[in-house]
């Protein structure tokens, strides 16, 4: 009996730790692809790799220029400062809409940040908080476009982002950073400006265990000159749905010639506040196919949408759409 009982025993606890075991493998395995090579701006060459454009406001300011080379040698761990999630740190000097440019000194960058947004409250929270706090010690001029869909169809982001490219340039933006609202920068390097090659941002995020889970990855954050996304008819409207209209970015991209950037994984940290997976768009694999056959005839010239309300609030600019 004595035996009997200590077999069962140990045949459980053998199974047990059989388990955990295969777990921890499998676990430790993830990704199961990454990208082992991938090219990326030094810290060094980060600052001569920035274009320099601002609005026309910006340009008139009658101040000395801002300088930037301190403030991207010294690329602080930022994400571990409390008053960065606490609250908007001396919010007075933001402006309605969710704008900021330094008085001290003229801005060298003009970025419109543009959020795709729907029913995602304490993320947005979040986002805006620790991101007014992160981005006025770049010394950047910057105002933070929130775009968010309005009726109940399947998510939209790729369209959501052309609406926003849209507005933004309307008010003379000359770049653009297209941002998930779960995705915070670490790095107080990692600059809200644009180079000249469009640049894939977030590549070393903590969700993929701070690796490139494959080179062409182009989504999360990207910053692309106005003037780029425009030549390749912004993004697809066709997209429903989570998946692949990132994918679809970087193919049109690709089609036109254009080549993309990343700066060092140092300056490329991000951590993504946890939320449920969205359904995938079971399509997106046949659009993605034909992606570079119909970037000219899908995508800004083909926008279509309806501007339900525009609201200046005190951290950002609110584009209400029906999609
Ligand atoms: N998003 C949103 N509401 C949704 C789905 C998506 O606001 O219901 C926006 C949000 O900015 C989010 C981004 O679209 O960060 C990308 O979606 P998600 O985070 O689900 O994709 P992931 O990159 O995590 O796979
Ligand atoms: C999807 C992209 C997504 C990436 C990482 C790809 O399979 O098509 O939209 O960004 O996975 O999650
Ligand atoms: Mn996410």
């Amino acid at each position: 009996m004595f035996v009997r009982l200590w077999h069962r025993n140990f045949h459980i606890h053998d199974l047990l730790l059989a388990i955990s075991l295969v777990t921890l493998i499998v676990y430790l395995s993830l990704p199961f692809r990454f990208a082992s090579h991938y090219d990326y701006i030094e810290g060094s060459q980060i600052e001569g790799a920035l274009v320099p454009q601002v609005t026309r406001n910006v340009s008139l300011q009658e101040v000395f220029e801002c300088t930037y080379s301190e403030i991207i040698a010294a690329n602080r761990f930022v994400y571990n400062l409390a008053h960065y999630h606490e609250a908007v740190h001396n919010g007075g000097e933001i402006r309605p809409g969710g704008e900021f440019r330094p008085e001290q000194c003229q801005a060298r960058y003009s970025t419109a940040i543009i959020v795709p947004y729907r029913q995602r409250e304490e993320q947005l929270h979040a986002f805006l908080t620790y991101m007014h706090n992160y981005l006025r010690q770049q010394l950047i001029h910057y105002r933070i476009f929130l775009v968010e869909q309005y009726d109940h169809k399947p998510f939209n982001r790729a369209m959501l982002f052309n609406i926003g490219a849209q507005v933004a340039a309307e008010y003379g933006f000359p770049c653009l950073i297209l941002s998930d609202v779960d995705l915070l920068p670490l790095n107080s390097g990692q600059m809200y400006a644009c180079t000249e090659k469009p640049r894939h941002m977030c590549s070393a995020l903590d969700h993929w265990r701070f690796r490139l889970p494959y080179r062409s990855l182009f989504g999360g954050v990207v910053a692309i000159n106005t003037v780029q996304f425009q030549q390749i008819n912004g993004m697809s409207n066709l997209y429903h749905g989570w998946g692949g209209e990132d994918d679809d970015l970087y193919e049109r991209l690709n089609a036109m010639g254009i080549d993309i950037c990343r700066f060092a994984m140092e300056f490329s940290e991000y951590t993504m506040l946890k939320h449920k997976p969205e359904k995938p768009n079971k399509n997106r694999v046949a659009l993605l196919r034909a992606a570079a056959l119909r970037q000219h005839s899908d995508g800004l010239n083909s926008l279509v949408y309806k501007e339900v309300e525009r609201r200046m609030h005190s951290l950002f600019t609110h584009i209400l759409v029906e999609t």
